[in-house]
Order: structure tokens, then C-alpha cells, then sequence
């Protein structure tokens, strides 16, 4: 089965060898920004959490080991083929994985006490990623908290120059935004309250923070 229709980059084709393309492609660094942004999503045990763009769930998974008693995770993500390998990989935890858009997310209003996404931002054109933090800050409690980790403003010449590389050579406008900061104030327009960066990585990833009112 192919993706759900949208027009956010999907990565159905690249499932089976997602793990270990983005491994090896980054020398590791995505298990550092995923470790950096389960600590700082630090969820409590009874608490409902969503990730969303969760690929092959390895976010997901390692914030339900942190869940118990009333706790789960759910996952989304638009790939089914990203979705049956998280499945795969996540037994006897209280976790659920659903093949999902980002945009259209099908939970109640105030459903989750946290939302997280990881990294996924960037495969959105800037009306889905407004959509997409609308639906988050829609599906938080109040008081629930958000933590989106992407690409950001850098903080050097150097990762300045990295990013609008990658973007020319990926030919992806979504990575300019994300380089200009958007991100931060679509938080901000979404309503979202104490929006603001807890924490940067590689000079052009941060870890954004906020809550809803
Ligand atoms: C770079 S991966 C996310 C990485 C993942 N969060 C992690 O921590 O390993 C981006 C994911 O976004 C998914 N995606 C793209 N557009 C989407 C949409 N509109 N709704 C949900 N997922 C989408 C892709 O299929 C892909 O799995």
C-alpha cells in the first residue's frame, strides 16, 4: 500500500532501510537528537503521548518505556510501510502505531497530555506545517505540552552554510523555511503559550518547547 495522499514528503519507499540509511548517513547523530528529545520530552508515567512523523517509531517507542499505569504512546505517520515496521518493533508496550496525516489527525480535542515530533517538520510545505502544529495544539489538553525538534535558524557561518546546501542539493524549500524560523512562530500563531528553544544541537537543530493554554 502506497502513502496517504498529501503533500508532504513521505518516506514509504524508504522503510525497510530507514534505520540504517539515516544511521549511516548522519554518523549517528539522529540517535543523539532522538535520546536528546526523549529526555526533554521527559513524559510522566500516566501521561497520553503523541508523536507525530514517528517513521519506523524509534521516538515513540522509547517514550512508552518511560509510560505505566494509565500511559501510552501512539504514533503516526503517513508511510504504512513505516507504520508496520514500527509495529514490529514494539511488543508488549503500551504503544499503538497508525498510519496517519500529520495535517487531518483523527483524535478528539484534547485527547494527549504531550505531543512530540521529531525531525519531521521539514518534509512539510509551509501551509501543511501550520496545519499540522494547528492539529497538535487541537489535540493537546490544556496545559499539555508540545516538543517539535527540526532543523532552525543556525547559529554558525558554518551550519549556515551546511543547511542551505543540503536544502539546494535535496531541492527541498521545506529546509528553507525551517532555516529562516518558521517553525518557532507557527507555534506561536497556533496559540501555543512560552514557545521558545530549551536546547540546540549541531548548530542548526532545536529542540522547541511550548504549551497549551
Ligand atoms: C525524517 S522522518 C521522521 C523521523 C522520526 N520522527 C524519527 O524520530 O525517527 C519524516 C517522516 O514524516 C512522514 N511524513 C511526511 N509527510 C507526512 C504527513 N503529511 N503526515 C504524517 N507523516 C508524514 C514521512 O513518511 C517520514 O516517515
Amino acid at each position: 500500500m502506497g502513502s496517504l495522499e498529501t503533500r508532504g514528503r513521505t518516506l514509504n519507499y524508504a522503510a525497510r532501510v530507514y534505520d540504517l540509511a539515516m544511521g549511516l548517513g548522519t554518523l549517528g547523530m539522529d540517535a543523539a537528537v532522538r535520546a536528546m528529545t526523549v529526555k526533554l520530552a521527559h513524559p510522566s508515567p500516566d501521561d497520553v503521548v503523541l508523536d507525530v512523523g514517528c517513521a519506523t517509531g524509534n521516538v515513540t517507542i522509547a517514550l512508552a518505556k518511560r509510560l505505566h499505569g494509565g500511559g501510552r504512546a501512539v504514533g503516526v505517520d503517513a508511510a504504512p510501510a513505516m507504520i508496520q515496521r514500527a509495529n514490529q518493533k514494539a511488543r508488549f508496550l503500551p504503544v499503538e502505531f497508525r498510519t496517519e496525516l500529520a495535517e487531518a489527525l483523527p483524535f478528539a480535542d484534547e485527547t494527549f497530555d504531550l505531543a512530540v515530533n521529531n525531525m519531521f517538520l521539514h518534509h512539510l510545505p509551509l501551509d501543511l506545517k501550520r496545519r499540522a502544529i494547528g492539529e497538535m495544539f487541537r489535540v493537546l489538553r490544556r496545559g499539555g505540552r508540545v516538543l517539535t525538534v527540526d532543523i532552525h535558524r543556525p547559529t554558525s557561518w558554518w551550519a549556515k552554510r551546511v543547511g542551505y546546501l543540503g536544502a539546494a542539493i535535496l531541492r527541498q524549500d521545506e529546509i528553507r523555511e525551517n532555516l529562516r524560523g518558521v517553525v518557532l512562530s507557527l507555534h506561536v500563531e497556533a496559540g501555543f503559550d512560552n514557545v521558545h528553544v530549551l536546547r540546540r544541537m549541531h548548530g542548526m537543530i532545536a529542540f522547541i518547547g511550548a504549551q497549551r493554554p
